[in-house]
C-alpha cells in the first residue's frame, strides 16, 4: 500500500434480513483529502461508514487502516484507532451542557469534575485554533442545529483523531453555515485531517472534495479525482441515468383563499416573539415560498398554523374559518397536510412499522379501521401502494421505519402528507436527505398537487428549491416578512440582501 493511503476498505459485504446494504464495496482514501462518498438513499453510504466507525459489524471484508489490518468492534475502538464520526442524525444529549457532552462515559465518577475544567479550556482552545466558538457552559438543547453540529465536530476533534467521518453534515445546514462548515473542512484537511463526507448536494462535491466514490445498489461504481468530472456526470454515475429536470408548465389560475394570515405574532417558550406581526394570504393552485435563513421564525410559523405551537395574538382563517386554540386533529381534519422540518420529533414513530406511520392520522378512520379493529390488511396494501410510487426502498412495509435509509424515511413522510389531497399543504424542507432523483420527484408531486389545486406554503432554506417551486416569495427576516417578490432569477441578489435584512446594508 503506498503511504498516503491512509485507509482501505475491501470487498465491504453487510446484509440486513432481506437487504444487502454492501455487496462488496471497495474504497481507498489518502491521507490528507476529502474524499467525497455519493449514492442515492439506500445506496449504503451510511452502513459502509457505521461499519468503519464499529456501529455495524461486516459479514466479509476486510479494512486496512495506515498499513494495517484492524478489526474495529465498537466505536470506542474506533476512537483508539483515532476515527471519529459525526451522524446522519445528531447524538448528542440535549440536557447537558457542551463540556459535559464531551466527556460523556469517559471519566470515572471521581474524575469528572477536574476533567471538567480541562475540557473546557480545551473546548477554547479548539474553538480559537478552528474559529469554532462554542461557549462550553452552554446547554446543548438550547443551541441552533448549526451550533449543535459544531459540537459533533468538536466531540471528535477532542478525542484527538486523524479520520473524521461526516454523515450528510450540510443537510440541516443553512448556506452561510453550510459555506462556514465547507471552509472549515478544508482547514482541517489542509492540517492533515483525512475527511470522509458524505453528501447529496453535487455543488458541494464538486467545491469540498478532492476525490468522490459513487456508490450504487451498495457497490462501488467509481472513484473520480473532482477536478476531471463534472455535476452532470457525477448524477448519470449516481442514478444509472441521465438526471434532467423539467417541470411541468403551471396549469389554470389561483383560485380561492385558503389561507389567511392576519397580523400573526408567536413566542417561543422564552417569551421571545419569534413570528412578528405576520400577514399573507395562500390561494388555491398557488405556490407560495418563504425564503429566509433558518432561525428568522419560519419554523414557528409552520408549527403555529399545524396547530403545534400557540399562537400569540393575530389571526389564522383556514378555509375561512378562524382558527384559535385548536389541536393538530382538528387542523388535519380541515384539511391541512403537513412535512414538518423535524422528521424524527414530529412526523415518524421509529420503532413502528413502515405500514403503521403512513395511518398515523388516519388508523381510526375507514377503511383501515371497522367497528374499532384496525384492517391490517388494507393498512399494509395502501403502504404498499405508496412505497411502490414513490419509489421508497424497503424490504417489507411490515419492517420497523427505522431500519430506512435517512432518505427513504423523507419519502414514507412526503407521500403520507402528499397523498391526503389536502386544501393546504404546508411542506417545510421537503427534500432535506434525499438524493436528486427523488428530490425530482418530490417537486414534481408539489407541483402536481398545486395543479390539483391546493394551496401550497412552502419554507425552505434552500434559495434553488424556493426559486424552482413558487409562485410567489416571501421573504422572512427576524420574524417579520420584510418583502414579496417573483420567483424571477434576476432578483436573486436582491433577495439574498432582503433574507439578510439590514445587516446587508450596514
Ligand atoms: N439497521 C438496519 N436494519 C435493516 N436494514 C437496514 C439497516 N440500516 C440500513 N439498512 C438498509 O441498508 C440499505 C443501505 O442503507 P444506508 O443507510 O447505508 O443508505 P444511505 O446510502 O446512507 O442512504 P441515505 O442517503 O438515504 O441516507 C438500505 O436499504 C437500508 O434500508
Ligand atoms: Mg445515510
Amino acid at each position: 500500500m503506498s503511504d498516503d493511503v491512509i485507509l482501505r476498505m475491501e470487498n465491504m459485504v453487510k446484509t440486513f434480513p432481506g437487504v444487502v446494504a454492501n455487496a462488496g464495496i471497495n474504497l481507498e482514501v489518502r491521507r490528507g483529502e476529502i474524499h467525497c462518498l455519493l449514492g442515492e438513499n439506500g445506496a449504503g453510504k451510511t452502513v459502509l461508514m457505521s461499519t468503519l466507525y464499529g456501529l455495524y459489524h461486516a459479514d466479509a471484508g476486510s479494512i486496512i487502516y495506515k498499513g494495517q489490518p484492524v478489526q474495529i468492534r465498537s466505536p470506542k475502538d474506533a476512537i483508539r484507532q483515532r476515527i471519529g464520526m459525526v451522524h446522519q442524525h445528531f447524538m448528542l444529549v440535549p440536557t447537558l451542557t457542551v463540556a459535559e457532552n464531551l466527556i460523556l462515559g469517559q471519566y470515572r465518577y471521581w474524575q469528572r469534575l477536574s476533567q471538567m475544567e480541562r475540557a473546557k479550556a480545551e473546548i477554547r482552545r479548539l474553538g480559537e485554533e478552528f474559529g469554532l466558538r462554542i461557549d462550553p457552559d452552554a446547554v446543548v438543547g438550547r443551541l441552533s442545529v448549526g451550533e449543535q453540529q459544531r459540537v459533533e465536530i468538536l466531540k471528535a476533534l477532542y478525542h484527538g483523531i486523524d479520520l473524521l467521518i461526516l454523515d450528510e453534515p450540510t443537510a440541516v445546514l443553512t448556506p452561510q453555515e453550510t459555506s462556514q462548515l465547507l471552509g472549515f473542512l478544508r482547514e482541517l484537511a489542509d492540517k492533515g485531517l483525512t475527511i470522509i463526507f458524505i453528501t447529496h448536494k453535487l455543488e458541494e462535491v464538486m467545491q469540498v472534495s478532492d476525490r468522490v466514490t459513487v456508490l450504487r445498489d451498495g457497490k462501488d461504481v467509481a472513484t473520480l479525482n473532482t477536478a476531471e468530472t463534472s455535476p452532470r456526470e457525477l448524477a448519470r454515475l449516481m442514478v444509472g441515468r441521465d438526471v434532467l429536470m423539467e417541470m411541468p408548465e403551471r396549469q389554470g389560475e389561483p383560485g380561492e383563499v385558503v389561507l389567511a394570515v392576519q397580523d400573526l405574532c408567536v413566542e417561543n417558550e422564552r417569551g421571545l416573539r419569534v413570528v412578528d406581526g405576520v400577514s399573507f394570504e395562500v390561494r388555491e393552485r398557488e405556490i407560495v415560498g418563504i425564503a429566509g435563513v433558518a432561525g428568522n421564525g419560519q419554523s414557528e410559523l409552520a408549527l403555529a398554523l399545524a396547530g403545534l405551537m400557540p399562537i400569540h395574538s393575530g389571526e389564522v382563517r383556514l378555509n375561512g374559518q378562524v382558527l384559535r386554540e385548536w389541536t393538530p386533529r382538528q387542523v388535519s381534519q380541515l384539511g391541512l397536510a403537513h412535512v414538518p422540518e423535524d422528521r424524527h420529533g414530529m412526523a415518524i414513530i421509529l420503532p413502528f412499522s413502515v405500514s403503521n406511520n403512513f395511518v398515523i392520522h388516519s388508523f381510526g378512520d375507514e377503511p383501515f379501521s371497522r367497528h374499532g379493529f384496525l384492517n391490517f390488511s388494507r393498512i399494509r396494501e395502501y403502504a404498499q401502494r405508496l412505497v411502490r410510487e414513490y419509489d421508497v426502498r424497503l424490504v417489507s412495509v411490515d419492517d420497523p421505519i427505522s431500519s430506512l435509509s435517512g432518505g427513504n424515511q423523507q419519502k414514507v413522510v412526503v407521500a403520507r402528507e402528499l397523498n391526503r389531497e389536502p386544501r393546504l399543504l404546508l411542506v417545510n424542507q421537503p427534500t432535506r436527505g434525499i438524493d436528486i432523483g427523488a428530490t425530482e420527484f418530490v417537486r414534481q408531486r408539489i407541483l402536481a398537487q398545486r395543479d390539483r389545486g391546493s394551496a401550497v406554503l412552502l419554507i425552505s432554506t434552500e434559495l434553488e428549491e424556493i426559486f424552482h417551486l413558487s409562485d410567489r416569495i416571501l421573504v422572512m427576516y427576524e420574524g417579520k416578512i420584510v418583502g414579496e417578490v417573483p420567483p424571477d432569477r434576476s432578483l436573486l441578489d436582491k433577495i439574498g440582501l432582503m433574507m439578510a435584512g439590514h445587516r446587508a446594508e450596514a
